[in-house]
């Protein structure tokens, strides 16, 4: 029977699911807790409203831009997501590839299992890396000159991860890196052998910028466990200064939520901020990113460039996000679901549907530069409308 066309970046989500295995699906496709905050992040996006304009000549419209003085086709990069050449064998490089080709930023994690080499060899442009300092600090030097080594054009730093927020379903599903076959996933992965046959007989199956940390008998059990044993929770601000010390490019800080943060953080002489809450991965009942985000703009625009992630699912999102004053976006889940769904492919399709949403929904509201997108294109309720529960909306 013919497939039904791939229209949204749903549609990626459920082919994701029926493609790999539970646990690497539910990996990227849940948050932390009670997923409070990830589901805030969600809700608060569809809540806001975008502001239909007509009879505005929209017939030449504009949506390249910038991200920290690159050149890209539409302001949204790939965000760094851990394990993702579980998700797809090879997932870093064709998400690279995808990408560059599309002319977006991609940034690979230090979570991830191609190594940073593996991508520099693979791709002709550079690409951004996102770091973790752990606990072994003369690592995380070694990073860093990997990352120069690999002429990497920025360097992300997350801020918000020094310890994990429990994801229940990771523990429940028992994932672990390598992904091991058990009694308890044998029934879910037989029914998946394209991708058994691809990740789990691949070369690339374990965290391949961690090489050395994992070999010599040490074996990574669950990724929760390994987590706790090598992040660091006394990383303060002067780790940050450090690393600024010792990476001469373009640094953006990652996972700032809080106007305090987002001052010493630009004091810090960060190139970009993330606002970010990690997609609802960390602290749960954290407030969503897009309900923090103009105060930020705010405190700290003028000093800094500030990128927003946080439940971007189409450009309609995207779109909001830049009104209320994002200079660019990071895509996470949406880009694995298109990676898990078709490979390099798969990635490609997610970035023309957001592309075609953000094109569509900028005539619809009657903009024609991306650049000069203003809180003007969201729709402001006037305060004396009522809406009555389960009513019609009435004038007070
Ligand atoms: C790591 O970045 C994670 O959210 O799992």
């Amino acid at each position: 029977m013919p497939m039904p066309p791939v229209t949204n970046v749903e549609d990626l989500r459920l082919l994701a699911k029926r493609r790999i295995p539970r646990a690497i699906f539910e990996y990227a496709d849940r948050g932390s807790y009670d997923e409070n905050t990830f589901r805030a992040n969600r809700e608060d996006l569809h809540a806001l409203k975008l502001r239909q304009r007509v009879m505005i000549d929209v017939s030449d419209r504009q949506l390249g831009s910038t991200m920290l003085g690159e050149p890209v086709s539409m302001p949204v990069a790939i965000a760094p997501t851990g394990l993702t050449g579980l998700f797809h064998a090879d997932g870093e490089i064709l998400g690279a590839r995808a990408a560059q080709r599309f002319g977006i930023p991609f940034c690979l994690s230090t979570m991830s299992i191609c190594s940073i080499e593996d991508v520099a060899a693979a791709v002709s442009k550079p690409f951004w890396f996102q770091l973790y300092v752990m606990r072994d600090r003369g690592f995380a030097k070694s990073l860093v000159e990997r990352a120069i080594a690999a002429k990497c054009s920025a360097l992300v730093l997350t801020l918000d991860l020094q310890i994990q927020g429990q994801r229940h379903r990771d523990i429940k599903n028992g994932l672990a890196v390598p992904p091991k076959l058990t009694l308890a996933n044998a029934l879910d992965i037989a029914t998946k052998p394209a991708w058994a046959l691809k990740v789990l007989r691949g070369k690339r199956k374990s965290f391949g910028n961690l090489a050395e940390f994992v070999q010599g008998g040490r074996n990574i059990t669950t990724l929760s466990q390994w987590i706790a044993g090598q992040f660091d929770p006394s990383l303060s601000w002067k780790d940050v200064a450090w690393i600024r010390s010792l990476w001469p490019g373009k640094l953006i800080l990652k996972g700032i939520l809080d106007i305090e943060d987002a001052r010493i953080a630009a004091d810090c002489g960060a190139d970009a901020m993330v606002v970010s809450n990690h997609g609802g991965r960390q602290l749960d009942g954290a407030p969503s990113s897009i309900s923090v985000l103009p105060s930020i703009v705010e405190a700290v625009g003028d000093r800094t460039e500030i990128l927003f992630d946080g439940g971007i699912r189409s450009g309609q999102d995207v779109l909001k996000a830049l009104a209320m004053g994002a200079h660019g976006t990071m895509i996470g889940k949406a880009w694995l679901y298109g990676l898990a769904a078709g490979g390099e492919a798969g990635v490609t399709r997610a970035l023309e549907i957001i592309r075609k949403e953000l094109d569509v929904s900028m005539a619809l509201t009657g903009t024609r530069d991306l650049c000069e997108v203003t809180p003007a294109v969201l729709h402001k309720p006037k305060s004396d409308d009522v809406v009555r529960p389960g009513g019609p909306r009435l004038a007070a």
